[in-house]
């Protein structure tokens, strides 16, 4: 476990156990009572249906409008809705109550440790509707509210959060997303060598700084529309050393040059667009991609490539979360989606990808070695151990 930082509030003894339980909670629920829900489909839901039908049910709405009466979705979609606005409430006061040091500790950060990155906010940037209008995966205020000058608070919520909602699966400093993701693709394409890296939709760039180590010869750069999150983003990059350049920038409207870029990559990030804007992204990434450059997401698997019950699974949050993009996002077909932004079909890459954090280095090559699978470990968090999915495509050397 990392020391703690300045940036990291203290708990009362209340609010640590508090979010000691909520964290708890959260891993029954996605394991236990997920399991028993599971069982219900495998052993009553499914056979009566197919008694009645003659068939199994042929897709995630299917699965869910037949698990939806049974008392074991109910419970598992009682518990689930209420531990996700508990990871918030358990996180929520300590931040609060601490608010003013945090912010003037990061803005020391900021100003007096840094460590050769940066970082530059557009106060005229109109936040994005997909932001603004709805409480993401219910955070109160979303990522983008501010409730002081140079109001880091998004960021801390969002940092303490991550713990709690992940139950620890995304490793002591929250990146094995990052980790992954850009250790897949060091081992994978040894003769990539990457000189500029940029992250799109990075809140506080969990993900971006394993990239800084990764490739730590690249200029590595961040963007996002929310302000909070990146100020408290560039605090915490300098508490651990790395050079990452943040900037408040649209993602469907990037402010940088043509062929500017080795590799753009994104985490979790396209589930919470709207279709136009996944699309303006992608449009942006191949843009700003110099020819050989990597575009590189990691994201849900899609829809097409999991079972009917995986589907509905995973769709959970697009009904119950809000999160209204996610199930239109995994309904796409991802080679579509990359092809029309101008990479090419034969240049397309996919995988999903053990979690580099959890395993020695020789394991991990051996494993991506092998033929990818998708089943239901494959992007859900399972402490028995979770595939991560990516998607791209390197823009053609002829573009
Ligand atoms: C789920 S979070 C991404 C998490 C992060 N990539 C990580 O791996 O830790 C989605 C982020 O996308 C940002 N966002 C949403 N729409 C955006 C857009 N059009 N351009 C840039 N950032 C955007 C949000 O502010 C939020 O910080």
């Amino acid at each position: 476990m990392n020391a703690k930082t300045p940036l990291e509030p203290t708990p009362t003894r209340d609010e640590a156990a508090r979010k000691a339980f909520v964290s708890t909670l959260r891993r029954h629920v996605l394991t236990d009572i997920a399991a028993r829900m599971r069982q219900n489909y495998d052993e009553v839901a499914r056979p009566g249906f197919e008694a009645r039908e003659g068939r199994a049910p042929g897709d995630g709405p299917e699965v869910h409008k037949l698990m939806k009466p049974t008392r074991e979705f109910r419970f598992y979609s009682a518990v689930r809705s209420n531990a996700q606005e508990m990871v918030f409430a358990s996180v929520i006061p300590t931040v609060e109550r601490e608010l003013d040091n945090i912010n003037s500790a990061a803005k020391e950060l900021r100003e007096e440790t840094a460590v050769g990155g940066s970082l530059t906010l557009d106060p005229d940037l109109e936040i994005p509707r997909n932001v603004t209008d709805v409480d993401v995966h219910r955070a109160p205020g979303s990522y983008h509210s501010e409730y002081a000058d140079d109001d880091v608070a998004a960021g801390a919520v969002y940092d303490r959060a991550i713990d709690v909602f992940a139950f620890g699966q995304f490793g002591a400093n929250h990146d094995d997303v990052g980790q992954t993701m850009a250790n897949y693709i060091r081992l994978k394409y040894p003769d990539l060598r990457p000189g500029r890296i940029l992250d799109c939709g990075c809140t506080v760039g969990h993900n971006t700084l394993p990239w800084v180590e990764a490739y730590p010869d690249a200029e590595v750069h961040a963007i996002d529309v929310a302000p909070g999150v990146l100020r408290f983003g560039s605090a915490r990059a300098n508490t651990q050393g790395r050079a990452v350049h943040f900037k408040q920038m649209n993602a469907t409207a990037l402010d940088y040059p043509d062929a500017s870029f080795d590799v753009v990559y994104s985490s979790m990030f396209l589930h919470e667009l709207p279709l136009k804007d996944i699309r303006g992204y992608l449009a942006e990434a191949f843009r700003v991609l110099k020819p050989g450059g990597l575009l590189w997401n990691m994201e849900l698997p899609p829809n097409s490539a999991m079972g009917a019950y995986e589907s509905f699974y995973l769709d959970w949050d697009s009904y119950y979360n809000s999160e209204p993009f996610y199930k239109g996002f995994r309904d796409q077909d991802y080679r579509e989606l990359v092809r029309t932004a101008g990479f090419t079909d034969a240049d397309f890459i996919e995988a999903t990808i053990p979690r580099y954090t959890f395993m020695s280095e020789a394991d991990f090559k051996a494993a991506i070695d092998k033929p990818m699978t998708f089943d239901s470990q494959t992007g859900r968090m399972d402490p028995k151990g979770t595939r991560w999915y990516g998607f791209g495509a390197f823009k053609s050397t002829s573009a």
